[in-house]
């Protein structure tokens, strides 16, 4: 049975994007420049090592050029990898739209539940009618998504059978930072075993955490913090109004706290706690919940006993004492240390820690790791820790005093509901123009690329495009107990305009209600809603 689509959907369908200036005159009328040649971001000596084909190559610049068009038909895979996140359709949209533009019997292949397809050869083409019917669409469900990583010599072989088997030209890694670090590791084995196939990257993740050296915004993080932010501004009125609960929300974003940054700024929470100023301060978990108790006695004293409180998934990690766990847990299970057997095997220090926390707690620390060795904050209840080690200082009898207001407590986690919502006009247009830069730089042989859009807080027509060379952005980190060649998680710098703008306000926003209601995501409209980009965005000016 034909699937139903809403109304919404079927609107959608329709949006066209809007495009750098640059690609007006269709994809094949642009040229190509050279930059300087680049380092890395740390660590050149083993980065030079580990990509002795990448390493040093220069950015690439697009500019409006001569019409050309393509000589020849161009095959080109395409995989999503890792988590969902809004726009991903669109990618292969733009790379399907600007190799068809370019010759009409250029095909694009879709490898199937993630990087896995490309190593199982588990694979099909993609007609024109069905990138058509996911045009606009949220999701990956097009052609799956998957988080393995490709790193075996047995993978790297069978990927590169894979792509021999189908005379690709190129493929699109559509992922965050392990993702496009997988990318830059088979554009590197494919050069080695003199496989031609061109491989670039596409920066996705809801996190936001894929920014800096070059890259202004992963694709996603715009689309879902709006949804997010409707989401806390429709608590944030309904606490105002039955004046009776505590709402205490995590929010998705694995390590860093972008995502909880923007939607504080969006909607001016009581508390939004970010993971990397928490480090900075070295708080721990009595310290944070003395801040969090202070705040809610403050404002029972003001005949305020509800509030809005803003959890980064990440701030476990980020609590000295906790971090100092997770990581000697990390480092057992790297040895493979059986789950039954680490608390024994802890230090007295982290054991004390371990044994302290509430049951739940325990058991989620120790679930399995994911296939890149990092722990699955989304499954950890931090905020209900929190409002738990918060009600027992609130407590009658506690050391911190007489509190004879009410804490009664909601608690909400909002990640999935984010990660496939139609994405907004700022990630339609994002994604479709990275998926034309993706089919740009494989048509012109540029292999081990992050496709580029810049000066993003500009009109789509002022964007900029081109390529960052993959290893320009790595450098070494110690992951599964191994130096290992990565790209860098960016997190929240304390010293950026987003967080000093979130320093300057917050006070403000504690005892008050200062809550802004930003309402659903705007697709239909007048420009100043439906066009406006994040607020850090807008604070940094695109200038990362
Ligand atoms: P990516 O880094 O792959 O984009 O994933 C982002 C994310 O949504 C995180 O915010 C979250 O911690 C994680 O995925 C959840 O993973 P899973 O989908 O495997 O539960």
């Amino acid at each position: 049975m034909a699937r139903k689509i809403s109304p919404l959907e079927t609107a959608r369908l329709d949006y066209r994007s809007a495009r750098p200036h640059m690609f007006e005159r269709g994809i094949g009328a642009v040229s190509v420049t050279h930059g300087r040649e680049t380092s890395s971001r740390a660590d050149e000596p083993a980065i030079r090592a580990a990509f002795p084909d990448l390493f040093g190559a220069p950015r690439i610049h697009f500019a409006a050029g001569e019409q050309a068009g393509s000589s020849r038909p161009l095959k080109v895979g395409v995989v999503l990898s890792g988590g969902q996140a809004p726009g991903g359709h669109n990618v292969i949209a733009g790379l399907h739209d600007a190799l068809v533009g370019g010759h009409p019997d250029s095909r694009v292949i879709g490898f199937l539940a993630g990087p896995r397809g490309i190593f199982d050869s588990n694979y099909r083409e993609l007609s024109p009618a069905e990138i058509d019917a996911h045009r606009n669409t949220g999701g990956f469900d097009l052609i799956g998504s998957g988080r393995d990583k490709i790193e075996t010599p047995d993978q790297l072989a069978a990927c590169r059978e894979t792509c021999a088997g189908l005379a690709l030209d190129g493929l699109v890694v559509i992922g965050g930072d392990d993702s496009n670090t997988n990318a830059a590791v088979l554009a590197q084995y494919f050069a080695t075993h003199s496989q031609p196939t061109v491989v670039v990257g596409a920066p996705k993740t809801i996190d936001g955490d894929l920014k800096g050296g070059g890259i202004e915004a992963s694709f996603g993080f715009d689309t879902a913090t709006k949804l997010y932010s409707e989401l806390i501004g429709n608590v944030e009125r309904d606490a105002r109004s039955a004046g009776k609960y505590w709402h205490f929300i995590k929010l998705m974003g694995r390590s860093a706290s972008h995502v909880t940054l923007e939607c504080a700024l969006a909607t001016r929470p009581n508390i939004a706690l970010i993971g990397e100023e928490i480090r900075a301060q070295g708080w721990t978990l009595a310290e944070l919940t003395d801040h969090i108790a202070g705040i809610v006695r403050d404002r029972a004293a003001a005949g305020r006993s509800y509030g809005v409180c803003l959890v980064p998934e990440g701030l476990i990690e980020f609590l000295p004492e906790i971090g100092s766990l997770i990581e000697e847990i990390n480092r057992l299970l790297a040895k493979d240390v059986e789950v039954s057997a680490l608390a024994e095997r802890l230090t007295p220090q982290n054991a004390a820690v371990f044994s302290a926390l509430p049951r739940r707690i325990r058991e989620q620390l120790l679930l399995d790791r994911d296939s890149h060795g990092n722990v699955q904050v989304s499954r950890i209840d931090t905020e209900a820790l929190l409002i738990e080690t918060v009600r027992r200082r609130l407590a009658p009898g506690a050391a911190s005093g007489e509190f004879d207001g009410k804490f009664q407590t909601q608690h909400h986690f909002f990640g999935y509901e984010g990660r496939c919502a139609a994405p907004s006009n700022f990630d339609a247009n994002y994604t479709t123009a990275l998926g034309q830069v993706a089919a740009i730089l494989i048509e012109h042989g540029k292999t081990g690329y992050l496709c580029h859009v810049g000066n993003l807080a500009a009109a789509a027509a002022e964007w900029t495009a081109g390529g960052l060379p993959l290893t320009a952005l790595m450098r070494m980190e110690t992951r599964k107990g191994h130096p290992t060649a990565v790209i860098a998680k960016a997190l929240v710098d304390l010293e950026d305009a987003p967080f000093a703008e979130f320093a300057a306000q917050r006070d403000g926003w504690k005892t008050e209600d200062a809550y802004v209601y930003p309402g659903p995501i705007q697709y239909f409209g007048p420009p100043e809603i439906t066009e406006r980009t994040t607020v850090t965005l807008q604070l940094e000016g695109g200038n990362k």
